[in-house]
């Protein structure tokens, strides 16, 4: 497989270079793309140093697959060149989400909608691939009626600058701010942009992402993204109402046995998932379930994951890892 790695200097593109060497992903050739601050540099995978090269060089390459992590208008802008010549994109921005004509995938749910003529396919959003890992299992048990979600996110979904900030914050020194305020010590309640409707554009990716992934728009779906100064990973409290009882313990039976989703959840010996524990793991942890005694047929729950591996670069490493099984490339 020849692969193109377009945002490889960036937070996500580092990790997906760790995860295509954990999981011995076949590449012939890798070809690294970032912007011209990074030509000169390298960057090193499986040992050896590749020289970073420009976006407009590496179609001409016609790899196989290009993994994208650049942002959003590099990949509206880039991603139909290279589709253009029989690359298959894996696209981690929210370009193409919503495109009713591009498939969002988590392959643990819906990889079967995935065709050898797909040339752009979408990785959803960090927050949303987490939320659907424990949620899919049960909406296909019971049904979900409706779900009110409130995270807790990790700095690195915002990138290399967000970091940066925080480190500079904790020694006291000036620098730039990736974030309105200081994070450092505070809980910022704005993830991405706002949108007219009061929410922010992070908020309603949980309710359309969840939508167009489970292929039910009935479910009613409503969040609040928060900002704090963790790295591991994003955590999330979720209420959860579901059409049918269902007994704690068979719900906890049903997510431990789900692939990719560990349970924690031992209250008596202070068991539940952290984002400290969390980090750099692939799966998607979760505890605290319990009934919600105000509202017939619901439940709370804790969902942690490591918002740059499941909820970035292990779900689209996944994804090319399908393709490759299918034979498609
Ligand atoms: P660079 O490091 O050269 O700026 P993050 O979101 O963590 O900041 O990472 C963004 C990634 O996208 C980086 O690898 C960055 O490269 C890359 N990138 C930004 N602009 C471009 C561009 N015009 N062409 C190719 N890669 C880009």
């Amino acid at each position: 497989m020849k692969i193109a790695l377009v945002g490889a200097t960036g937070m996500v593109g580092q990790i997906m270079l760790k995860v295509l060497e954990e999981r011995d992903f076949p590449i012939s050739k890798l070809i690294p793309v970032a912007s011209e601050r990074s030509f000169g540099k390298t960057v090193n995978f499986k040992g050896v140093e590749y020289n970073i090269v420009s976006i407009e060089s590496a179609i001409n390459e016609k790899a196989d697959i290009a993994l994208f992590s650049a942002g959003g208008e590099i990949s509206l802008k880039w991603a139909p060149k290279f589709a253009d010549q029989d690359t298959i994109v894996i696209d981690n921005s929210s370009a193409w989400r919503m495109d009713p004509n591009k498939k969002l995938i988590i392959p643990e749910i819906n990889s079967s909608e995935l065709t050898e003529n797909d040339r752009i396919i979408s990785n959803p959003n960090c927050s949303t691939i987490q939320l659907l890992m424990v949620l899919s299992p049960l909406h296909l048990k019971y049904g979900i009626n409706r779900i009110i979600i409130s995270t807790y996110q990790s700095i690195t979904g915002t990138g290399m600058l967000a970091v940066k900030q925080l480190e500079n914050e904790y020694h006291n020194k000036e620098g730039s701010m990736a974030y309105n305020y200081q994070i450092h010590k505070n809980a910022i309640p704005h993830c991405d942009v706002f949108q007219e409707n009061g929410y922010t554009k992070e908020e309603m990716k949980l309710v359309n992402e969840t939508h167009k992934i489970l292929s039910d728009y009935k479910i009613g779906v409503t969040a609040t993204a928060v900002r704090i100064p963790v790295v591991g990973g994003h955590s999330e409290s979720v209420n959860i109402e579901l059409k049918k009882s269902a007994p704690i313990s068979e719900i906890k039976n049903l997510l431990d046995s789900t692939p990719g989703v560990i349970l924690e959840d031992d209250p008596k010996t202070n068991k539940y998932p952290m984002p400290i524990f969390a980090e750099g793991k692939n799966e998607v942890f979760v505890g605290r379930i319990r009934k919600d005694f105000s509202n017939p047929n619901s439940i709370n729950l804790w969902i942690v994951s490591d918002n740059l591996r499941k909820g970035a670069a292990t779900n689209t490493i996944q994804i090319a890892e399908y393709i490759v099984n299918q034979k498609w490339k």
